[in-house]
């Protein structure tokens, strides 16, 4: 069957990792999870003393930045395995300061768009249907209620041992860094004219994956005929 390219975006804890590591699974294709790159950079500019502010310098960063995303999800920054740091609290915040900025994006979508060149890809992220894989035979954006994707996150937490924070603590999080992503001026986060809007407040994953591969299943179909 011909491959098609998929793009998954929609707010902060919405799932698009874990559905889309599953839809790459069941297809035999490759997922990219763009945020993963996002906080890389976040990551390097805390490191490296380098403000979330300043473009320029950030920009000047990324250029010297090596970032890996391996299909098996481990995520390396210059060589070094960065799969569990770039997943901190104040990284996720840095990565969404970091994003806002014009040129930090150019240079992250000239590279997202190089590794998807072929077909077979899933993307995730806030601009990939609207900015990095325009012509993305399926677009989804997958979205959940803030009191949904907060009791997620909790949970995630809970089973990874993560401690510290109330339900009530990450639900905020998740809105700050959701009006950050929606409101900047460089390629907000928003749904896609032509992408299919799914809820999964009430949906289970399995659910989730039925639904968006239906929807894959019908695509490859049109692409055969
Ligand atoms: O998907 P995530 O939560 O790992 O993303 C971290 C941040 O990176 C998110 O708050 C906004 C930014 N981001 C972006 O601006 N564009 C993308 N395609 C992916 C992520």
């Amino acid at each position: 069957m011909r491959k098609i390219n998929i793009a998954i975006d929609g707010p902060s804890a919405a799932g698009k990792s874990s559905i889309s590591s599953r839809l790459a699974a069941k297809y035999g294709y490759v997922h990219l999870d763009t945020g993963a790159m996002y906080r890389c950079l976040g990551l390097n500019a805390l490191r490296s003393h380098v403000s979330d502010s300043d473009e320029d310098a950030l920009c000047e960063l990324l250029s010297k930045t090596d970032i890996v995303l391996y299909p098996d999800g481990r995520v390396f920054m210059n060589g070094e395995d960065v799969s569990k740091a770039i997943r901190t609290d104040e990284v996720s915040m840095l990565a969404s300061n970091v994003s806002k900025w014009k040129n930090v994006r150019k240079e992250m979508v000239k590279r997202q768009q190089k590794m998807a060149e072929a077909k077979g890809f899933i993307m995730d992220g806030r601009d990939i249907g609207t900015v990095v894989l325009t012509d993305a035979e399926v677009k989804v954006f997958l979205t959940a209620s803030a009191e949904a994707r907060a009791m997620r996150r909790y949970l995630q937490n809970q089973k990874a041992g993560i401690e510290g924070h109330t339900l009530e603590e990450l639900r905020e999080e998740i809105e700050k860094r959701d009006a950050q992503d929606s409101g900047r001026a460089n390629s907000p986060l928003k749904q896609a004219e032509d992408a299919v809007l799914v809820d999964s407040s009430n949906m289970t994953i399995e659910e989730v994956v039925d639904a968006i591969s239906a929807l894959v299943d019908r695509a490859c179909a049109e692409e055969t005929l």
